[in-house]
């Protein structure tokens, strides 16, 4: 899974700060980020929940705030993020562990283990194809029996499809919007290879539960 251009391009100095103020997406992300912050919680208040690849921590900050008993673990590559989110994540100092490191290590990362949610948000696709199943089945090692993945992806839709979201997305989402700024491996996972490899971690309670565009909302129960 380790794709060592797509860290070394995060951890460069200063793109950190720069990705952020030009992330026009984070606007509308606000939706889906919502959504599957009440979706996790609607049963029972989520301990401990771990976001990789975290970046400036505005998912895990949601859930923080919404469930205030939840203690959060940052875990992203690059070291400039974790300044990034420490500014963000400075209301729940104190309830917030950070692990820099390779979300390939996940399996290993003591402090990930006995999760109620695992959130990846813009993440996944930084990953191959094997890398997306790994990444899926050590998440789901990592989550108690009922725990909670939650994927927020950008996917490859099909024919013409990817064109016409990524010509409309600044409409919506600001310059930037659709054209990369770092490296990728193309093309993205389709909608469905998403549900295929969380079925094949034994994800199976699993659904779409928002898309706009490009961008796709997975919600996923491990078994009780
Ligand atoms: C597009 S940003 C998304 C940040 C945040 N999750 C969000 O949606 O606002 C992608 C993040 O993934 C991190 N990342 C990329 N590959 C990674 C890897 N293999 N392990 C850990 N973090 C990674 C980058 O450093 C970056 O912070």
């Amino acid at each position: 899974m380790t794709n060592d251009r797509v860290i070394a391009s995060w951890s460069e100095s200063g793109y950190a700060a720069q990705w952020q103020q030009a992330d026009g997406m984070s606007a509308m992300l606000r939706l889906p980020w919502a959504i599957a912050t009440t979706l996790v919680g609607h049963e029972r208040a989520p301990q401990r929940v771990v976001d990789v690849g975290s970046g400036p921590g505005t998912f895990l900050a949601a859930l923080l705030e919404a469930y205030p008993e939840a203690r959060g673990v940052w875990i992203d590559a690059s070291p400039d993020m974790r300044e990034r989110a420490a500014e963000t994540l400075a209301p729940y100092a104190g309830r917030v562990e950070y692990v820099v490191g390779d979300a390939a290590g996940l399996s290993a990362m003591e402090a990930a283990r006995d999760a109620d949610v695992v959130l990846n948000s813009r993440v996944a696709h930084h990953f191959d194809r094997p890398g997306l199943e790994a990444f899926y089945r050590d998440a789901a090692g990592l989550l108690v029996p009922g725990g909670w993945l939650v994927t927020l992806d950008h996917i490859l839709p099909p024919g013409d499809w990817d064109r016409r979201y990524r010509d409309v997305l600044p409409i919506f989402a600001g310059p930037h919007a659709g054209k990369p700024s770092h490296p990728h491996y193309f093309p993205f996972p389709s909608m469905l290879d998403h549900l295929d490899a969380l079925a094949e971690a034994g994800l199976t309670d699993a659904d779409l539960a928002w898309r706009a565009f490009y961008t796709c909302l997975y919600v996923a129960r491990k078994a009780a």
